[in-house]
């Protein structure tokens, strides 16, 4: 593939933004990892593969459901909060951010930051270079002064995206992680992945990070188990890769989303459940389904003051500020690197 991709912006807009890859080879391809998680036992598969455009889509819309209180509650924050927040940010900073998709909740810090700064550099990083693609044209078209560097790559190794693009600078570096999207990191990952962007920043830079609050499972459990479907099509949309890009076999109709909260460890599960006992094949390999066995495909982290404490630790940042949205649900962090 080739490292940096032609695109056919408008000309007054191309030199504001371009769209790269990773520059490091990811660690294993889609086909190797769905093999290693489908032969495992219990079988997972890992959540970043939800995001093609269907999934990027179906994120999408996922966002618009009533019951998927978790974006509403971060844009209140950033929208109620903006100028505050970019006042804490303070005065020449430059922003990168992590599982950037849309930036649909971002443009309130964009706009906030660019009352205080006549232009702007921003670093979107996502695993989905098609909406990093449509992202970044709407945000250079819609913003003037903003120039927007697109990295392609899996943000759990986000050191080796930044460093290559991201040089040393007097401009503080602000790098946005939210929605909560660090919650589908498992604990443990979470810091380590937290631990390895601080490499990457300099003392005094800072994550601004979205971590979903843990509450009721009367509230957590309908929005990741839609009475429309919408989730239930986002969590099978991975099925749907396996056929299309890896040749794969799976009969949708006989998988099951299932999605619950798991009050012990604190997070949200999501599983596809085979209704029958069956066999799939993969690209000349097979693999064999138990009536009622499950693919782990994704947890979603709940936090509380303790959890998010212990994350920050682990990364090795100081909490500095907090916010929260009217609910109570979601907080957004100000982490400033030691
Ligand atoms: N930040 C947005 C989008 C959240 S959806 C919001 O708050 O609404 C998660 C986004 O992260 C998707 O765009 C997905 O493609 C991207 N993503 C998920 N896992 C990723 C990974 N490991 N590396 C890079 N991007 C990832
Ligand atoms: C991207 N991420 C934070 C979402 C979440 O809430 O864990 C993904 C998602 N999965 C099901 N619904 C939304």
């Amino acid at each position: 593939m080739e490292p940096s991709l032609a695109v056919d912006a408008p000309s007054t807009t191309r030199e504001r933004f371009v769209l790269r890859r990773a520059l490091a080879l990811p660690a294993s391809t889609f086909a190797e990892d769905v093999r290693r998680g489908l032969e495992a036992s219990p079988k997972f598969l890992l959540p970043h593969y939800f995001y093609d455009a269907l999934g990027s889509a179906l994120f999408s819309a996922i966002c618009e459901l009533p019951e998927y209180y978790v974006t509403r509650a971060e844009d209140e924050i950033l929208r109620t909060k903006a100028a505050e927040i970019a006042a804490a940010f303070g005065p020449n900073v430059r922003i990168a951010e992590l599982g950037s998709g849309s930036a649909r909740k971002t443009r309130h810090l964009i706009e906030a930051i660019l009352d205080h700064q006549p232009s702007l550099d921003f670093f979107p990083i996502d695993v989905d270079a098609g909406i990093l693609a449509s992202s970044s044209r709407d945000l250079i078209r819609d913003y003037p002064g903003l120039s927007t560097t697109a990295i392609c790559g899996d943000f759990r190794d986000p050191a080796a995206l930044l460093r290559p693009y991201l040089p040393p600078s007097d401009t503080r570096t602000i790098v946005l992680f939210l929605g909560s999207s660090i919650g589908n990191l498992d604990p443990a990952a979470a810091g380590a992945m937290l631990a390895n962007l601080r490499t990457a920043l300099a003392p005094g830079d800072a994550l601004f990070l979205g971590a979903d609050l843990r509450k009721s499972p009367s509230i957590l459990e309908p929005a990741y188990d839609d009475p429309l479907g919408v989730t239930a099509a986002f969590n099978r949309n991975v099925l749907v890769r396996i056929n299309r890009e890896l040749g794969g076999t799976f009969d949708l109709e006989t998988f099951a989303h299932r999605a619950f909260y798991n009050e012990a460890a604190g997070r949200i599960e999501m599983h596809l459940v085979s209704k029958i006992a069956q066999r799939v094949l993969i690209d000349g390999y097979e693999i064999a389904f138990d009536e009622g066995e499950s693919i782990h495909t994704e947890n979603s982290n709940k936090y509380d003051v303790a959890t998010l404490a212990t994350l920050a630790a682990a990364g090795n940042f100081r909490i500095e500020r907090r916010w929260s949205d009217s609910n109570g649900y979601f907080a957004d962090l100000l982490l400033v690197a030691e």
